[in-house]
């Protein structure tokens, strides 16, 4: 089997890592493609060494431009690659244009693609990653979810259950396997001169800091956090704004704030596990919080990982500057509510997530599943029903004795629950796809 990887920015690198890592141990063939959206050393080059990820097979170059001239170029390379390379599957991570290429341009070649971190959703069309998103999905195979929810969220999209694995989010693999190292390796406590409290900022979200309005709101908030140390790794997208907008020099002078360039991923995970909390709009991080235990407060207004708010360790301000502050101090003086949202259970799982994903590839391989079907193999969609059901049977012998027919939901106590293959099925509620094959 052969497999080509598409990355391109920092968190589908640090995402990405522990997956490569058991690739490589599987002794799998496998071509690593870098699209280079992110290119300086402290966004791409550190994470590589970091997390010790063999150097890119292809590394298109592609920089930074609008997002049409960016995923074009990135789509016309990766066709020359996966045109040469011929691979099994593509595998793609997240929500970045680097995905949306990957993911589309696969599929033009009826080729396999494997999303990893699929079916997350915030229903925000205005956000670039959503569209990336929705659009990796419609062109996958085969689907890694983080969460249950995640996958039911492709169940309303009619993805079929038995494409969609649970598998938990490699951000806890990739913090498992680093926080050890980091704790024996980084020195970036003593470096920052750090001794009280920290809260670990990052925002980077186009929609936060492109718009003047909404990155005033937050840097006045900021300013007014200073009973604490704010330390903020700025992303590059970040500092130009800040500085055209001129709200840079005033956060460089705040004695309580501390702007610094971004961070490799070992001394960033030390200093997230040391913090009071998190302020942040990325994505990658209200995952690594709950994981981290440490509180996360949201800058937007929605969430694609609303499972972190639902657990109590994440809380959504959006960029009000009131709600932002008044959020921070409220947590910060109820310590009952502190230690809710730091004892948050974590959604994402054990840490087994890139065996998890490489298990169910080899499986999907050995069946053949790989292979795009023909227009005369694909089976035709003859209808849907919901039935309860009486017998004593589980969701794989239902599908097995009712060929033709898929589980597609199974509705439990007012709940919407995953058809796992092992969940027996007796007098429950179930939505059954029909299908009719030639
Ligand atoms: C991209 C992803 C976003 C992801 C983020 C992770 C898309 C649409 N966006 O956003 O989903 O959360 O990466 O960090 O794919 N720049 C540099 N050096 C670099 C990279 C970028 O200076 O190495 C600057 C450039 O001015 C560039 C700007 O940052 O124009 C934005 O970069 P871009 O890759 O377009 O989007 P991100 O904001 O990084
Ligand atoms: N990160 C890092 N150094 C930093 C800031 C973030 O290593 O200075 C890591 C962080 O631990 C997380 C990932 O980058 O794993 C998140 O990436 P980002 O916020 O850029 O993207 P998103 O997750 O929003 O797509």
């Amino acid at each position: 089997m052969k497999i080509v990887t598409v990355i391109g920015t920092r968190p589908e690198i640090i995402k990405m890592a522990p997956v490569l890592d058991e690739m490589e141990k599987m002794g799998i063939d496998n071509i690593l493609i870098h699209t280079g959206q992110h290119y300086d050393h402290d966004m791409s080059q550190q994470f590589f060494q970091d997390l010790k990820i063999k150097k890119p097979d292809y590394n298109i170059g592609v920089g930074s431009n609008s997002h049409g001239k960016q995923t074009a170029i990135m789509m016309e390379s990766i066709e020359n690659v996966l045109i040469a390379e011929k691979p099994d599957i593509i595998m793609v991570q997240g929500d970045t244009n680097a995905v949306l290429a990957g993911a589309l341009t696969a599929s033009k070649l009826h080729m396999a693609v494997g999303h990893v971190e699929a079916g997350l959703r915030s229903y925000d069309k205005t956000m670039p990653e959503e569209i990336n998103r929705q659009i990796a999905d419609i062109c996958s195979n085969i689907f890694f979810v983080p969460t249950e929810e995640s996958a039911i969220n492709l169940l309303f999209e009619n993805i079929n259950p038995n494409e969609i694995y649970v598998t938990g989010n490699t951000i806890v693999d990739a913090c498992n396997r680093h926080l050890k190292i980091a704790e024996n390796e980084s020195n970036i406590l003593n470096e920052l001169q750090i001794t009280g409290d920290i809260i670990i900022l990052t925002i980077h979200r186009a929609e936060n800091v492109d718009d003047p309005k909404r990155l005033k709101n937050i840097v006045d908030a900021l300013l007014e956090l200073n009973n604490i140390t704010v330390v903020f790794p700025v992303h590059p997208r970040t500092v130009k704004t800040l500085k055209k907008f001129k709200f840079y020099d005033k956060l460089e002078e705040a004695p309580h704030i501390k702007l610094i360039k971004p961070l490799g991923y070992l001394d960033f995970l030390l200093l997230l596990s040391k913090s009071k909390f998190v302020m942040t709009d990325s994505g990658g991080l209200q995952e690594e919080a709950i994981t981290l235990n440490i509180p996360c407060i949201t800058l937007r207004y929605n969430t694609e990982r609303p499972e972190t708010v639902k657990a109590g360790g994440n809380i959504l301000v959006g960029t009000d500057k009131n709600i932002i502050v008044d959020t921070y101090k409220r947590i910060s003086t109820d310590s009952t509510l502190y230690q809710k949202m730091k004892n948050a259970g974590n959604p994402y799982g054990d840490g087994r997530s890139s065996k998890n994903i490489l298990k169910a590839i080899i499986d999907e391989y050995d069946n053949g599943k790989f292979d795009i079907k023909l227009p005369e193999h694909v089976k035709s969609f003859i209808g849907r029903e919901v039935l309860k059901i009486q017998e004593n049977i589980t969701v794989s012998e239902y599908e097995k004795k009712y060929h033709g027919s898929t589980v597609n939901m199974i509705f439990m106590n007012n709940e919407i629950k995953f058809p796992y293959s092992d969940v027996n099925l007796r007098d429950m509620n179930v939505l059954i796809n029909k299908f009719k094959s030639y």
